[in-house]
């Protein structure tokens, strides 16, 4: 990178950021500004582009890059069972709960390669919830989805999800759930009868289905305040009466105007229920 005052650089990142939304339809606008900035720095380079100005320019000019950018600026880390108690506490608390349902939808927003979508469809399988159970697991980058379908993940990754598995409650052995080939582990079929992924784009659409949990952990924290209420309000109209909605360890319903429609279930594990309905509603 050449080397560019951080005010030089503010202004290419709204030019980048306003090049992405008027030639392919993306808007990065609500986003977070100081972390957004940081990668679309590394984005240049890691695409040895000089400036950020010289990866606006081949952004525009080639559209096969695009999967790339996209990627590059959303982030799909995750993992199996990440932050294990908010898992168990989904297996011991929750899910009894969901069980007086004859129809069980979940929407896992921002799935990323699918890993939280194992996880759950692991959790319900193992409370004997599954069956009746659909996971609509969505996210903005379609290269994500392809791989999340795919359920193919470093053999590398398998010790510390199987440490999360046994921290999240699991009595069995996570290898029950995956085959392994060389370095790489694939998930095994019986995991994706119920679920269907799908692109949404939570600074575009709206509600997606009508849930009785929504997952959307990770995903918040990249975007502005404003944004984040949006989103926040489509969960809300999303919800059944008395669903449940998990966030993200870093994220919270502070401040939203949403807020004052859920209550909270575990603050701690960040947890919340949407309120309104007596508890036999439920049962
Ligand atoms: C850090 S990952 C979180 C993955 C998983 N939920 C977890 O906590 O392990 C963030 C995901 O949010 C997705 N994402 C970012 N912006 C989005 C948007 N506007 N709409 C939908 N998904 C988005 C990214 O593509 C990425 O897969």
């Amino acid at each position: 990178m050449s080397v560019d005052t951080p005010e030089l650089e503010n202004i290419e990142v709204a030019l980048f950021v306003q090049a992405l939304q008027r030639r392919y339809g993306y808007d990065f606008s609500q986003y977070a500004p100081a972390s957004l900035k940081r990668r679309i720095q590394q984005l240049s380079e890691q695409m040895e582009c000089k400036t950020i100005s010289g990866l606006t320019e081949r952004m525009l000019h080639d559209p096969p890059l695009l999967p790339r950018v996209l990627d590059g600026l959303t982030v799909p880390a995750s993992e199996m069972f990440r932050d294990p108690a908010m898992f168990r506490s989904l297996r011991e608390q929750v899910l009894p709960l969901l069980a007086s349902y004859p129809q069980i939808n979940i929407w896992q927003a921002g799935c990323a390669h699918g890993q939280e979508v194992y996880s759950l469809a692991i959790l319900l399988e193992e409370a004997g919830l599954y069956e009746r159970t659909q996971i609509f697991a969505t996210d903005l980058s379609e290269r994500a989805l392809q791989l999340a379908e795919e359920g193919i993940y470093p053999a590398r990754d398998a010790q510390q999800w199987s440490r999360n598995y046994q921290a999240a409650g699991g009595n069995h052995s996570l290898a029950d759930y995956y085959s392994a080939r060389y370095n790489l582990l694939k998930i095994d079929q019986r995991l994706r009868r119920h679920v269907t992924f799908a692109q949404h784009n939570l600074v575009a659409d709206g509600v997606f289905c009508e849930a009785h949990l929504i997952l959307c952990r990770n995903v918040l924290i990249y975007f502005s305040n404003p944004l984040q209420d949006r989103v926040l309000s489509v969960f809300r109209d999303s919800l059944v009466r008395n669903g449940f909605l998990c966030l993200g360890m870093r994220e919270s319903l502070d401040y939203a105007s949403a807020a004052a429609s859920f209550a909270p279930f575990d603050e701690c594990l960040r947890i919340y229920r949407l309120a309104g309905q007596p508890e036999r509603a439920f049962a």
